[in-house]
């Protein structure tokens, strides 16, 4: 089995370096004119009860044609990348500009996507007017107040929620954060609950990197999710965030996930990015391919993985060039919008599902 995945996904860079028609690419006449000729949609081969989704600029959403069409053709979730975070969102005390975050929505609502929202309270994108030498009472209540207000605004239209995001150190205990250190680490479940109490249908999560597959990290959020949930606070689901290198898989993510959703709770991919260091290989291509398809399958193997989102689809836009010095092509569109190898591999494994090969 393996080898015959290796093999189409061998064939698909293959056919992407020298330029060819892709495996998995379709006849003519299947993709709208202006847009590449990418198959089948992924949206259209997903489990029903998975979303697949894509981190958004919405900018470009708004006015890129090319953009717009195969983000709407291949997902039917979106992310807003940096539209919805507290910085961008409140940029002074007492003002809110929601015009990215509510174009982001009014765009994927009239697209048929869902929205995640993405995120409520983290260590980055803290507004710069907001200080640590306030009182605790004082930030608690800017905190209270920021979560409340954004999940109100968008109740019954953003379906989940990063509620907390990165609050683990690598070693698995919490991060050292001005939240951490001002509030304590009851931040936490105060975030998920005023999180809950603005919408009681949207979904909680509690989100980070580095815990794909089995580490220190992983077992720290493992042990906070568990004593969160004893302690009844609404966490519904855990994202493992999964911004990868090409040569380096996860550890276990299928058992990994696993043990996650056997604490009661939702799964979710929600930031794939598979980065690999400049220049580009037909190798490295095929890594790449094979780590995609790796972490979607880890999802597709857990009954409650709900949604499985790539953090930007094309290398035209995304964050990893300006992040990662030396390290660029982590998406699954290169930045010509053509589709590479690894959109070859996720379509191939979605193909597999609904038509299994013969053994
Ligand atoms: C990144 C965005 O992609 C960049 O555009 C921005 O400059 C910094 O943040 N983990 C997260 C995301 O949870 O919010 C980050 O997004 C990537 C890492």
């Amino acid at each position: 089995m393996l080898l015959s995945v290796v093999v189409v996904v061998l064939a698909a860079c293959a056919a992407y370096v020298s330029g060819e028609r892709g495996v998995g690419q379709a006849g003519p006449g299947t993709a709208p004119s202006g847009q590449a000729s990418a198959g089948p949609a992924l949206r259209d081969l997903m489990p029903a009860n998975i979303r697949i989704g894509a981190a958004v600029d919405g900018r470009l959403y708004a006015s890129d044609d090319r953009y717009r069409s195969t983000l709407v053709t291949d997902f039917n979730a979106v992310t807003a990348e940096n539209a919805m975070k507290w910085a961008n969102l409140q940029p002074e005390p007492g003002r809110y500009d929601w015009t990215a975050s509510d174009q982001v929505v009014a765009l994927a609502q009239s697209h048929g996507q869902a929205v995640y929202g993405h995120t409520l309270v983290w260590h980055s994108s803290v507004p710069s007017w907001l200080s640590e030498s306030w009182s605790r009472e004082q930030l608690r209540s800017a905190l209270r107040h920021h979560v409340r207000t954004t999940v109100a605004r968008y109740r019954g239209r953003v379906w989940a929620w990063d509620v907390v995001n990165e609050v683990l150190a690598e070693d698995g205990k919490l991060r050292d954060s001005i939240w951490l250190r001002k509030l304590g680490p009851t931040y936490i479940a105060d975030a998920f609950r005023w999180a809950h109490e603005a919408d009681p249908d949207a979904r909680l999560f509690v989100n980070d990197y580095g815990v794909e597959g089995r580490s220190r990290k992983a077992d720290g959020l493992f042990k906070l999710v568990r004593e969160l949930r004893a302690q009844g606070v609404p966490v519904h689901g855990v994202g493992f965030q999964a911004h990868l290198r090409s040569n380096t898989a996860p550890i276990d993510a299928t058992s990994n996930l696993r043990r996650f959703a056997a604490l009661g709770v939702s799964v979710a991919i929600t930031e794939l990015d598979v980065r690999i260091q400049l220049p580009v290989s037909t190798k490295k291509l095929l890594d790449q391919a094979l780590l995609y398809q790796h972490m979607l399958k880890a999802c597709l193997a857990v009954s409650t993985c709900e949604s499985f989102t790539v953090w930007g689809f094309t290398d035209a836009s995304s964050w990893i060039a300006s992040h990662y010095p030396g390290y660029g092509a982590a998406c699954i569109y290169d930045s010509d919008m053509k589709p590479k190898p690894a959109r070859d591999a996720l379509l191939h494994e979605l193909r597999r599902r609904v038509a299994p090969s013969p053994r």
